[in-house]
């Protein structure tokens, strides 16, 4: 007997720090202790072509915190100044990215990097183009406190939302408590972002669909190019899996954006982080997912339409001391393979779901400045 409840308890200490060496807390302000959502659990429906969303065990999605984060990220009392919200920079008509070369933030400051899209950052492995973020909950505090994007501090942050009534009860529906803290502001956001995803393009239909019709014959050709070691090579690096398609290898590549003729880079990239010499001007590879609505391309905002971005990879990147080994001329390829490759891109828009435009309440509120839209 006795031994038996020893034995129970050696188990229950076994599973308890099973649990702790899995459980991955976000990095929490003021050692506030860890917040748990207190609704049920709901599982996040992927389409065709993605593997399910992965989710921290310390925030699961619940139907509260999503529609919570939803209005947090439409909401631009998240700015200092009230006029900026995520979807400032991350707008929903251009496929939750911007149409702006560089993001321009609070007081129209302007940053030195575009926007990436949202669509999807839940499968990265990394969040910023340079990877500096390991999750969406550490990246979602990121801009409200960058000067030149919501020039807000975090604890301003949740006074703010702390004085708002409306606020406090949807926070009491989601985390048991009208004591809000920044962390669930950033787990709220970070749960409705994971609802931002797109597959179930044409592409993923012919693919992984197995539906022979669902890419023209031109499509099918640009598909084989793209994943032609001796042609255009692209899926070196924005990957195809078996089941899945990112189209990024979570990897960062220098490409030679933003170098100058003399082939100085403007920006270092993963450098900055790593400090190691071969990340010097490399950029985490981006989706190719729905860029019908994301123009302009790449981390400098360089390129306006995907035809530019492809002519960069025909001439070869820019010349610099730390371009890819794997980005060579590509100018072998006739005008006919460069329209094929055009296509197959065109083929990977797919339809975003219903339920993450801005909250219709929140729309209709009355905005401190009637500028900022949303
Ligand atoms: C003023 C414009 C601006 C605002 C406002 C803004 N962002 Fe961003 N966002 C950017 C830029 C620019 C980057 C890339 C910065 C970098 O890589 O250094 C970025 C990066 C990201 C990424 C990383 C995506 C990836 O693929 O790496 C996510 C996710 C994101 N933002 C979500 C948000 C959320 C959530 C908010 C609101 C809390 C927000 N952003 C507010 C401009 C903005
Ligand atoms: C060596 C790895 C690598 C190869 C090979 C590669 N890419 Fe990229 N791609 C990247 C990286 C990294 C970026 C972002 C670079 C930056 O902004 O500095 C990028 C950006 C892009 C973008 C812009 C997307 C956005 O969100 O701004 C497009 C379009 C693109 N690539 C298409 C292609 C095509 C088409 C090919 C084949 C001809 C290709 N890529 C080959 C790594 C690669």
């Amino acid at each position: 007997m006795r031994l038996s409840v020893r034995l129970l308890l050696a188990m229950t200490g076994i599973a308890l720090l099973a649990l702790a060496i899995t459980t991955r807390p976000v990095a929490r302000a003021n050692n506030e202790p860890a917040v748990f959502p207190i609704g049920e659990r709901v599982a996040i429906k992927t389409p065709l072509g993605l593997r399910s969303v992965p989710i921290p065990t310390d925030n699961p999605p619940t139907r509260e915190t999503i529609a919570l984060g939803r209005r947090l990220y439409y909401d631009p009392q998240l700015s200092a100044d009230g006029t900026i919200s995520c979807a400032s920079c991350h707008a929903p008509q251009f496929a939750f990215g911007d149409a702006r070369k560089v993001s321009v933030g609070v007081g129209g400051k302007t940053g030195t990097r575009h926007a990436p899209t949202v669509i999807n950052s839940a499968y990265n492995a990394f969040q910023f183009w340079d990877g500096r973020s390991p999750s969406l909950e550490d990246q979602a505090k990121g801009p409200i406190a960058n000067p030149v994007e919501m020039a807000h501090s975090l604890d301003g942050v949740v006074n703010r939302l702390q004085t708002d009534s409306k606020y406090r009860e949807l926070f009491k529906k989601a985390w048991g408590t009208d004591q809000i803290t920044i962390d669930m502001v950033a787990k709220s956001i970070a749960s409705f972002e994971r609802t931002v995803i797109a597959g179930n393009s044409p592409f993923d239909r012919f693919y992984f669909g197995h539906d022979k019709k669902a890419l023209s014959p031109a499509a099918q050709r640009g598909f084989r190019l793209f994943t032609d070691p001796k042609k255009a090579n692209c899926a070196v690096c924005h990957t195809i899996g078996k089941e899945d398609a990112l189209f990024t290898d979570n990897k960062f590549h220098n490409l030679g954006i933003g170098a100058d003729t003399r082939g100085n880079l403007n920006d270092p990239g993963r450098y900055a982080i790593s400090k190691q010499d071969a990340d010097m001007g490399c950029f985490k590879t981006p989706t190719l997912r729905n860029l019908a609505n994301r123009a302009p391309f790449m981390h400098y905002g360089s390129f306006p339409t995907v035809k530019d971005a492809l002519a960069h990879y025909i001439g070869g990147g820019n010349m610099n001391d730390h371009l890819d080994k794997a980005i060579h001329a590509l100018d072998f390829l006739t005008f006919d393979e460069r329209d094929d490759l055009l296509q197959f891109l065109d083929s990977l828009n797919g339809p975003l779901p219903e339920n993450i435009g801005p909250p219709p309440d929140l729309a209709m509120s009355p905005s401190p400045d009637k500028k900022a839209g949303y």
